[in-house]
């Protein structure tokens, strides 16, 4: 966002876009909220669009578009094979990350089943600063196994570290040497980290991360599904990169790397996704997938209007205006939010602002979801759907136990250009309504728990009448409110 300084000394982030297009909301009634949040099996991922006042379960796919995109989508070549629309997308693929080959897919876990269906093999073994749910699930699928290795910084809720998703360089380097770099198909960058917070890696840390995977003769991938909150942070936090562009961020970035994947539901503001690759034997390991998997090379399972959507979106996420507004609104809600005394991650990360529901909710064990049970009740309280980040989200160990998250996070993701700033004071506001009467609020039962990916479609219950108390409470501070 622009350097607009106000007068009256507020600080506020200023939106640098106007909103062309509008579409009605709904609030229902809280009753009516516990009913529907019970008939989604206290899961936020069952509740339908048309209950859900603030939809911040996540910020891939609902970006606004912005007028150009809009405009380019009319221009799309809709071709099976040797596509206009595929050529315009590869250009500027290439002329963003610097690499020769490219391969399209319809998003961004499609990449990560081609990257390990051509790459691991059982017994792998696949460093990264931090897992996230499809990548690992992929990973495992193949019988290979992931390990983390992110600075000891980022698992703690609050500090001041500008990049808590650093890779700890010495427990890399001890790692390859005692699994040995045959046994290491490669090293996967996250920036920024999902699961621990959108928090980023700074350009300084990734350089080292290369230099390591260069003296093993590892092959370097990044995750850009989040790079656009992580360049933004470089250039605002890393005092070496102040004075350079976010182009030139993204083009040192990617000569340090080998290949490099993204989800354009989040970088390039569309829905799609692709695989830029360096060398030409990476290319011909993972091509005869895309036909099989996804769809024919030119198109990768993606629509072609999406597609020109994205070569616009990626020029836009070279644009710091454009960029920086998703991270300066999470730092508004997570400061706001801190002053409250509500505990939440800092220094605020990317994609959302992720609330520290093990903090929020002490009285509620691991055992009992307690990020999922904060779903549940800022449902209930606001009609604003976020997304569990905690034990929910993990898979159980191979014996049936769980595997207790490291960090119990509500994500309020927030999608770019959406949400005005009054539509985040009320997600403010109602976050510290709520805990206030955390004592209220109790936790969540299995009803139904699927064997993978069991946040999606598992449906839960709330243990004991925690939830009539809350909508009692509701009642009696806010009366007749929505
Ligand atoms: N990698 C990262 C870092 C992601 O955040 C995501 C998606 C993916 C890969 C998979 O991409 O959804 O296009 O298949 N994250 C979404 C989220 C789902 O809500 O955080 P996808």
């Amino acid at each position: 966002m622009a350097n607009v300084k106000f007068f009256s000394g507020k600080s506020l982030p200023l939106e640098m876009h106007k909103v062309r297009i509008v579409q009605k909301l709904n609030l229902p009634p809280v009753e009516k909220r516990q009913f529907l949040m019970n008939e989604a099996g206290n899961n936020t991922f069952l509740l339908q669009n048309r209950d859900v006042f603030m939809d911040m379960l996540t910020d891939s796919g609902v970006n606004a578009m912005s007028d150009l995109q809009q405009a380019a989508m009319l221009r799309a070549d809709d071709a099976y094979a040797g596509s206009e629309t595929y050529n315009r997308m590869v250009t500027k693929v290439r002329e963003i990350f610097g690499m020769e080959y490219f391969l399209p897919v319809h998003q961004g876990r499609a990449a990560e089943n081609i990257l390990a269906t051509a790459l691991v093999k059982p017994g792998d073994v696949v460093p990264m600063n931090f897992h996230f749910t499809t990548t690992k699930a992929h990973i495992t699928r193949m019988g290979g196994s992931v390990e983390e290795l992110v600075i000891p910084e980022a698992l703690e809720p609050i500090n001041d570290c500008p990049f808590k998703g650093n890779f700890d360089i010495p427990r890399l380097e001890a790692l390859i040497q005692k699994v040995g770099p045959e046994h290491i198909p490669f090293v996967r960058i996250e920036a920024g980290t999902n699961l621990i917070g959108g928090q980023p890696l700074s350009l300084q840390n990734m350089r080292e991360v290369s230099a390591v995977c260069k003296k093993y003769n590892i092959r370097l991938m990044l995750d850009a599904s989040l790079l656009q909150d992580n360049l933004y942070f470089i250039k605002a936090r890393e005092e070496a990169c102040k004075n350079m562009t976010i182009r030139e961020i993204t083009a040192e970035i990617s000569a340090l790397m080998d290949i490099i994947y993204f989800s354009a539901r989040k970088f390039g503001f569309a829905r799609g996704g692709g695989i830029s690759m360096r060398h030409q034997d990476d290319e011909l390991r993972m091509k005869e997938f895309i036909p099989l998997y996804e769809g024919f090379l030119t198109y990768g399972g993606m629509s072609v209007r999406e597609m020109e959507a994205i070569v616009v979106g990626l020029d836009e996420s070279m644009d710091e205006d454009i960029i920086s507004q998703g991270p300066l609104f999470i730092q508004y809600m997570a400061n706001e939010l801190h002053k409250r005394g509500v505990p939440v991650i800092l220094p605020a990360g990317g994609l959302g602002c992720h609330l520290n529901a093990s903090a929020f909710l002490e009285h509620v064990p691991h055992e009992q979801y307690p990020a999922g049970a904060l779903a549940a009740a800022l449902y209930i309280a606001s009609g604003i759907r976020g997304m569990e980040r905690g034990t929910l989200s993990e898979q159980r160990n191979e014996d049936g136990s769980e595997r207790y998250a490291e960090l119990e996070l509500l994500r309020l993701a927030m999608p770019r250009r959406v949400y005005t700033l009054s539509q985040v004071e009320y997600a403010i506001d109602r976050v510290e309504w709520l805990y206030n009467n955390r004592h209220l609020i109790g936790g969540l039962n299995f009803v139904e728990e699927p064997s993978v990916l069991r946040f999606f479609f598992g449906r839960l219950e709330p243990i004991g009448d925690w939830q009539d108390k809350l909508v009692a409470k509701f009642r009696e501070d806010f009366g007749d409110s929505l």
